[in-house]
């Protein structure tokens, strides 16, 4: 789909944009993620704020970051420095950089049990789920494999293959999801988890419920780290930012809430409790196959399609740190790869660690109290809400200010048009958000968070 010979990447077709830039997003956050921190920050309550977020923060904040990868063709360092020169500006790229990574090795430590659950009737049959993930040579051979997929992709140039395997096996992944939804729904009981996940109660949501929201939100879209920047900056200029970002976010939404209804009404109708945190859907939805018609065999396909979405998440991560070596330092792709993965499957052996294996990573309450990190205590979750949530939040207050007002939202708006209709009160009211609302409610959730803990 892309000119492989040109020295910089470009998607070739509209559609190849969208299933890339939908494959990064759609991932372990939309069905691994969304559902435990919905079902920990109340269900219906987190749901609302959770689209808010999405439709008036985070849908404006990607076509800041798509124009401005776009506008350079550059990683989200080079991208800051063509506007700004040299200045502390680009320290906020840096930060991409390492967030990217750091995001990177928990990730694949999550996909890697997901692809242990294609094969779990093999490799640990009736092992309980706290039981396999607290083995260290299971995990970490997992981990292993999933990166070494992660590295061989992205270093054998993502046009060709991941984005023609996107194409096919994400809309797999959606019907599969559609059936496994069926069931979950017509299970005993169903009807209270719909009703969870689908009626509001406000009356514990805090700011801590606002933050995890908007970092999802975030974390959903692939937002906050550059990496729609990087994925922007192999978008041809012909292309229509507005309605393939659109595209994007929709696919990624729907992915999400029909995630919560494939989880929601089996937790209830299975007598689970659905704040039961990171392990839920690993738990659970073994659970429902176990209830289904051949379900050994749709369990097999599920993992293995989640495993697909984690990887087209993976090498995005991945991507942003090696395009920023390509781009800056002038690294060949193979070098940047191999050099920042192996740097990558090191730094993710202590969250591979973190969940039973070894104690003082599985138990940091000697740091964070009994209470946790916002109820996190192990590495990985601390890993999670650090770079998964603030960080990106962080991240995408900062590039919002820097469209916004550095670079400004004029030149932002010039770089959208040029492919899409993009004028009058559109424009204006887009420029408004851009300038305004997203960092402002951004920092308001920041604080509010932090003053909520003192
Ligand atoms: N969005 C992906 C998911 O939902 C994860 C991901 C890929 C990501 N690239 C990212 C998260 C960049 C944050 C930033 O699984």
């Amino acid at each position: 789909m892309a000119t492989e010979s040109s020295k910089r990447g470009i998607w070739n077709t509209r559609i190849g944009f969208i299933f890339a830039a939908a494959g990064s997003a759609v991932g372990l956050g939309n069905i691994w993620r969304f559902p435990y921190v919905a079902g920990e920050g109340g269900g219906g309550a987190f749901l609302i704020i959770y689209l808010i977020c999405i439709a008036f923060i985070c849908v404006p904040y990607l076509f800041a970051e798509l124009s401005l990868g776009r506008h350079h063709q550059r990683n989200p360092v080079g991208a800051i420095k063509a506007i700004t020169g040299p200045s502390g500006w680009l320290a906020v790229g840096g930060l991409c950089i390492v967030a990217g990574l750091m995001i990177l090795s928990y990730y694949s430590v999550v996909a890697g049990w997901a692809i242990g659950y294609v094969a779990k009737d093999v490799i640990a049959p009736n092992t309980p789920f706290e039981e396999f993930i607290a083995s260290p040579g299971l995990v970490i051979t997992l981990l292993a494999i999933f990166m070494g997929l992660t590295l061989y992709i992205v270093a054998g140039g993502v046009q060709q293959g991941i984005e023609r395997w996107a194409k096919i096996l994400m809309p797999l992944l959606f019907v599969l999801m559609l059936f496994v939804i069926l069931r979950s729904v017509t299970l005993e009981g169903a009807s209270e988890g719909i009703a969870f996940f689908l009626k509001p109660d406000f009356s514990e949501v805090g700011f801590e419920t606002i933050m995890v929201a908007l970092g999802q939100a975030f974390f959903s879209l692939s937002l906050g780290m550059g990496a729609m920047i990087t994925y922007g900056s192999y978008l041809p200029k012909r292309e229509n930012i507005l309605s393939s970002g659109g595209y994007v976010a929709v696919f990624d939404t729907s992915i999400a809430i029909l995630a919560g209804f494939m989880i929601f009404p089996a937790i209830f109708a299975l007598g689970f409790s659905p704040d039961e945190g990171p392990a839920l859907v690993f738990v659970i939805l073994p659970e429902v196959f176990a209830q289904m018609y051949l379900g050994g065999l749709i369990g097999v396909i599920f993992f293995l399609l989640l495993s697909v979405g984690a990887l087209t998440s993976s090498i995005s991560l991945l991507e942003v740190v090696v395009s920023y070596f390509i781009d800056e330092k002038k690294w060949s792709r193979k070098k940047s790869v191999y050099t920042i993965g192996i740097i990558a499957f090191i730094l993710a052996i202590p969250t591979a660690l973190s969940q039973g294996a070894v104690g003082f990573l599985s138990d940091m309450s000697y740091i964070f109290g009994d209470d946790g990190l916002f109820g996190q205590n192990d590495f990985l979750g601390v890993l999670d809400f650090f770079f998964g949530s603030l960080f990106l939040a962080f991240g995408a207050f900062f590039i919002s200010i820097f469209v916004g007002w550095v670079w400004g939202a004029h030149y932002a708006a010039e770089e959208i048009q040029q492919g899409s209709t993009f004028s009058g009160n559109l424009m204006k009211f887009w420029i408004f958000m851009l300038r305004y609302i997203c960092p402002i409610f951004i920092i308001v959730v920041i604080i509010g968070m932090f003053l909520d803990i003192i």
